[in-house]
C-alpha cells in the first residue's frame, strides 16, 4: 500500500493587494451580483471572466421556481462567455457573493463541483490554466488554476 496525498497552492490576498487588473475583475464580479435573480435563496452570486481578447464577460445565478432548473453565477458567465467569444480563450474568474443579508461574505465562496467541472473543460480549451480569483470582503484566495480546485477531476480521455 501507498499513501499519496494531493495539496493545492493558492495565494491568499487582502481586495487592496490584488493587482490592478485582479481588482477590476473582482470589482465586475461584485457589480454581477446586482444582476443575480435569486428570489429563494436570497444568495447573490457574480462571476466575471477575463478572456484573451481583453473583454470581460460576467454571469449571476439564476433561479427557478423548478429550484434544479436554476444555474450558478459560474455556469452563466462561462457558458455565455463561450457563446459570444467561441474563439477566445478564458484567462481569469474572479467569484463574488453576497449572503442573505445582502452584504459581500467576509470569506471567500467557493463554485460547487458542477461549476468546477464546468470552467475545466473551458481551461482544458485555453490549453493553459485558468486562473481563479474568489473574492471575501477579508480575504481573498488566488488559485493558478481550474485544475487545482478539481484534484482527480474526470478528463475527456479520447
Ligand atoms: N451558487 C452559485 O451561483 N455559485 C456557486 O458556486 C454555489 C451556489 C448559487 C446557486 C443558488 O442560486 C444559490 O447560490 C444558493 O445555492
Amino acid at each position: 500500500m501507498e499513501e499519496k496525498s494531493i495539496n493545492i497552492k493558492m495565494k491568499v490576498y487582502r481586495y487592496d493587494e490584488l493587482s490592478e487588473q485582479d481588482r477590476r475583475l473582482v470589482d465586475e464580479a461584485r457589480q454581477a451580483t446586482k444582476r443575480s435573480y435569486s428570489p429563494y435563496s436570497k444568495f447573490r452570486v457574480g462571476a466575471a471572466i477575463l478572456m484573451d481578447n481583453g473583454e470581460i464577460v460576467t454571469g449571476a445565478n439564476q433561479e427557478n421556481a423548478a429550484y434544479p432548473s436554476g444555474t450558478c453565477a459560474e455556469r452563466s458567465a462561462c457558458f455565455y462567455a463561450h457563446a459570444r467569444y467561441p474563439e477566445a480563450k478564458f484567462r481569469t474568474i474572479a467569484i463574488a457573493a453576497r449572503d442573505t443579508s445582502g452584504h459581500f461574505t467576509s470569506v471567500p465562496t467557493a463554485p460547487c463541483g458542477a461549476c468546477r467541472q464546468s470552467l475545466l473543460e473551458y481551461e482544458t480549451l485555453a490549453g493553459a490554466p485558468v486562473r481563479v480569483i474568489l473574492y471575501g470582503e477579508e480575504t481573498c484566495y488566488v488559485l493558478p488554476s481550474v485544475a487545482s480546485l478539481l484534484p482527480l477531476c474526470f478528463a475527456n480521455f479520447d
